[in-house]
């Protein structure tokens, strides 16, 4: 979690340090702060809350041409003033800003006060200006105490620091992404594009044990040795726009609205003659391959029950596991395996982990990720990209559908490879329907009546989602994203399973959301005809001649189209639920409490 940038160039660095951390709030939005190297001093400005407390908190924007900034998710501490990041050394010579968790904290913490070291905060962070002192008083040299002081340190972390009278940022990562931006007249260090997206789209993704220093006029990238490594150069294809919120009022409307988009780009170049054709993963890849296992967390996981529900369709033995769950829950891996990864940041640590493990124990592992260059594309044996553009709302949205998307795309691949598999007979229509979603979601987007419904149904107690098949993980989806930015109790179940317990819940002030596809349906309507007769309102999310309308007190309507996609214009409806929901209740939608968009902790 947490977000960090570093900036060093001619002329000052603040204004662009505070608008980067505000392209980065996504990663963390409990307190803020920023230091700034002026040739008199370190000055660190810093406070809890959001980037805009920061901005409020300045009597002026400091002078310095070159800085750090951070917005924290808090891990070790309260998101208080003084647990703030940057962390300095006792003197406040030194300055860093880290993204990660350093697990010898508590030992070195130790070691440092009992050489007179004296510390501020309850963070894990703060050992490591501390650290970087010490050594520069032993060595006299700034860059070689950043190389000891992370040699010290264990767990994961990207690093940036400043140094009284240097000119000159130094920076390091290991298990935390760090990504370094090009531009003509300065260097940038953030965790991830969008921070410099304004200044430049020329990038060097960061590996794991580089060590960087910046000065005004050039960089350096070297191991842990010292020894110069060269770092290849990429050209980042999102448009600085993608990054901002346009007319929208919150990022999650304009990404929700973007879907027609996003999905073309998904799409674009991988159906060719009535096939799918994969750039990144041609015919044979899975030739080898027996049983594929899913790991995935929250939206992440909904996408992989969508995408394990079809390849089960074509045969293929799957199994779909929490990525937090994976050393207790998952099936047996040998080298016939392919684990899966669904992560949209391809930060999530969880996931990273569960695909460590597998591999570990055998298995090929594949990541299906919207973040090139990130850990799980990189470590991955294979990696295919959903193409989303950047997804900035906490609340994953139109990159949901690009991984379904990706997904089905990805289960022909398989089908087609992996010798047991049956593909799906009705391909070449599923494939010709595909080209229709960018429409279909256009039009839900144009037609739909779920602003009004969210007011009619606001002050329900709680919200029910049920759906069969493919219509349980869009049930499952639609709940996570009503609670997460409602904050209201919303819960989502596979339409047979209510009559097993939930629906002793079930009263007039609890509306059941009832999904189709077009596929396994009949059970959705019994289903929502028991709740009904227990006084539910139904709202039926379902193409307009579909027998749930029969049932349902309100309709969502989406367009007739194929069962493979069906799920994926239901959601939409109900993303546009929730978000009307959300926003009736006036909670910060794009930063649900307690939350962030990259879960870089376990
Ligand atoms: O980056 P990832 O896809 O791995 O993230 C996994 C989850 O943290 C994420 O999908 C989360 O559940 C969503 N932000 C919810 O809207």
């Amino acid at each position: 979690m947490c977000g960090i940038i570093a900036r060093i160039g001619h002329g000052d660095a603040a204004e662009t340090l505070l608008s980067g951390l505000e392209n980065l709030e996504y990663r963390g939005y409990d307190s803020a702060g920023i230091a700034v190297q002026n040739g008199s001093g370190v000055k660190v400005h810093k406070c809890s809350g959001e980037v805009d407390d920061l901005k409020s908190s300045l009597e002026s924007q400091p002078h310095g041409n070159m800085g750090i900034g951070h917005t924290r998710w808090s891990t070790h501490g309260p998101p208080t003033d003084a647990n703030a990041h940057p962390h300095t050394d006792t003197a406040g010579d030194v300055a860093v800003v880290h993204n990660g968790v350093i697990d010898n904290y508590d030992e070195l913490r130790a070691e440092l006060q009992a050489k007179g070291h004296e510390f501020e905060s309850d963070t894990d962070t703060e050992v490591i200006p501390h650290l970087i002192d010490e050594y520069r008083t032993e060595t006299g040299d700034s860059e070689e105490a950043v190389r000891r002081a992370v040699e010290t340190l264990e767990g994961s972390y990207a690093i940036a620091a400043i140094v009284d009278g240097e000119e000159a940022v130094y920076a390091a990562r290991k298990g935390s992404p760090l990504v370094l931006g090009l531009d003509d007249e300065e260097w940038f260090l953030a965790s991830d594009v969008p921070a410099f997206l304004d200044h430049t789209d020329e990038v060097i993704y960061l590996e794991d044990g580089d060590i960087v220093v910046l000065d005004p006029d050039s960089y350096r990238i070297t191991d842990l040795e010292g020894t110069p490594l060269d770092r290849s150069t990429d050209t980042v294809d999102w448009d600085p726009e993608d990054a901002g919120k346009g007319e929208y009022d919150h990022y999650m409307l304009k990404e929700i609205n973007n879907q027609p988009t996003s999905l073309s780009n998904t799409i674009e170049g991988r159906i060719d003659d009535g096939d799918v054709a994969l750039e990144e993963l041609p015919a044979g890849t899975f030739e080898d391959v027996e049983t594929v296992q899913f790991v995935a967390c929250g939206t992440s996981y909904h996408a992989a029950m969508y995408g394990a529900n079809l390849l089960r369709s074509a045969g293929i033995s799957t199994e779909v596991v929490r990525a937090s769950e994976y050393t207790s829950m998952s099936g047996p891996v040998d080298e016939g395996t392919l684990v899966v990864a669904v992560t949209q940041s391809g930060e999530t640590a969880d996931t990273l982990e569960a695909v460590r493990e597998a591999t570990a124990r055998g298995a090929r592992s594949l990541a299906v990720t919207n973040v090139v260059g990130s850990t799980a594309a990189r470590e991955a044996d294979d990696a295919i990209y959903i193409r989303a553009g950047p997804e900035v709302g906490v609340a994953a949205t139109k990159t949901f559908s690009s991984q379904a998307v990706t997904l089905a795309l990805l289960t022909q691949r398989l089908a087609a490879d992996v010798p047991t598999a049956t593909p799906a007979e009705d391909r070449e229509t599923m494939l010709e329907e595909l080209k229709e979603l960018p429409e279909h979601v256009e039009r839900v987007l144009e037609t739909t009546d779920a602003e009004s419904l969210a007011r009619d149904t606001v002050d329900s107690k709680s919200y029910f989602f049920i759906g069969n098949g493919l219509g349980h993980s869009v049930a499952l989806e639609g709940a996570l994203k009503f609670k997460e930015i409602t904050y209201e109790h919303a819960e989502g179940f596979a339409a047979g399973e209510l009559k097993h317990g939930p629906l002793a819940l079930v009263t007039d002030e609890t509306p059941v959301f009832a999904v189709a596809t077009g596929s396994g349906d009949g059970k959705t309507k019994t289903n929502a005809i028991e709740a009904q007769t227990r006084g539910a309102p139904i709202v039926a999310v379902s193409p307009d001649d579909h027998p749930l309308t029969d049932v349902a007190e309100v309709h969502l309507s989406i367009p007739d189209t194929h069962p493979v996609w069906a799920g994926l214009l239901a959601n939409v409806q109900l993303q546009l639920v929730s978000y009307h929901a959300a926003d009736l209740l006036e909670r910060p939608i794009d930063k649900p409490r307690n939350l962030a968009k990259s879960v870089t902790v376990e």
